[in-house]
């Protein structure tokens, strides 16, 4: 097991839109196919991360287990013996290394991370869980020794802090106790993504399309039958112009639209363009994204449906297992450096 790994991890507390899909999953999908012959792939449910911010808790346990289960359906193979496949929370060794790790880490550097920013707003009542968050996530990215760990530029700034702490704690023990990740740009290159997917609310294409939108008409769940996916989508809003151009300032709704196409019939974005640009039928747009998305929710459904779940429990134990051993191995280093061991 010397071959350098790449890490990811998508948080699985709430039901995947096409969103999450188009922008976490299939990519994932993408990355087994083209790296799993000379790399090790660790993809894990930052299940810990769940409820940073407030979640139905008596939910998460099989929602974790259905997101993993949408993985599988959407092509993750699992008789491939180069990818683990994990909870974060069955290895214990993350919430030890986190433990360590947040006496390297500094207070104002945390309070600094835009996403936590965000999050907390003018809130003083936000969780410690949820300022700690970068801490868990250096962890679970530090205890596997990872190179590489695609995460899309909302990340970027935690995957830096990964870094930074690592580098703080070489150099304070000097040592090597930590492989240190690559740069986020170099991380880009070698994935070869350009850009973060984001694909936005049908009902207000400003807006990032989220699961906990207030309304239930502007994301589409991997979940929704396929025919209120259809009516979702035929009455998505459009923009006033009267004329199919792509540009997400002037006319995000129309934009969104072929967006999505793109990536459902996995064109390059360009080509989709050119050959909808100029047109003036937005139903027939409108039409085309229909057709696709009933296409895939049909395929979801047929594959969740026809699951033997036992293959993927099986999976999941045996990865844990293994992975459990490694990150144990990880710890023991930095417990030793710390003075907890001799
Ligand atoms: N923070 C990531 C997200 O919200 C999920 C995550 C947790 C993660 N730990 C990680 C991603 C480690 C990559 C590596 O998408």
């Amino acid at each position: 097991m010397d071959k350098s790994i790449i890490l990811t991890g998508v948080r699985a507390n709430a039901d995947f839109t096409i969103g999450n899909y188009l922008g976490a999953i299939v990519p994932m999908v993408k990355l087994q196919k083209n790296f799993s012959k000379d790399h090790q792939i660790n993809i894990f449910v930052p299940d810990l991360h769940s409820f940073t911010t407030p979640v139905e808790h008596k939910d998460l346990y099989l929602q974790i287990i259905r997101s993993l289960k949408y993985y599988v359906a959407s092509g993750i193979d699992l008789t491939d013996d180069n990818v683990f496949i994990y909870r974060q929370s069955y290895i214990a060794s993350h919430s030890e290394l986190t433990v360590i790790l947040n006496n390297f880490t500094y207070f104002g550097e945390l309070s600094r991370m835009t996403q936590f920013k965000e999050k907390k707003g003018d809130d003083d009542n936000v969780s410690v869980g949820l300022f700690d968050y970068p801490v868990l996530m250096a962890s679970d990215i530090l205890l596997y020794g990872a190179h590489w760990v695609p995460v899309g530029d909302d990340q970027r700034q935690h995957l830096e802090l990964a870094r930074d702490i690592a580098l703080r704690v070489n150099n304070k023990f000097n040592s090597d106790i930590f492989v240190i990740p690559e740069e986020w740009s170099k991380q880009q290159e070698f994935i070869g993504r350009t850009d973060g997917i984001r694909i936005r609310s049908l009902t207000d294409p400003t807006k990032k399309m989220s699961k906990s939108d207030s309304d239930p008409n502007g994301s589409i769940l991997l979940s929704d039958d396929p025919s209120l996916a259809v009516k979702k989508i035929m009455s998505a809003t459009t923009d006033s112009n009267g004329k199919i151009e792509f540009d997400m300032e002037k006319n995000p709704g129309i934009s969104n639209l072929i967006h999505i196409l793109s990536l459902l019939i996995d064109e390059p974005l360009e080509m989709t363009i050119k050959n909808w640009n100029g047109k003036t039928n937005y139903l027939e747009l409108k039409q085309a994204v229909a057709d696709e998305i009933k296409i895939l929710l049909q395929h979801l459904k047929n594959n969740m449906s026809n699951m033997d779940e036992s293959e993927l429990m099986r999976k999941l134990e045996s990865s844990e297992y293994l992975m459990r051993d490694v990150a144990v191995q990880r710890l023991y280093k930095i417990q030793q450096a710390v003075g907890l061991r001799p």
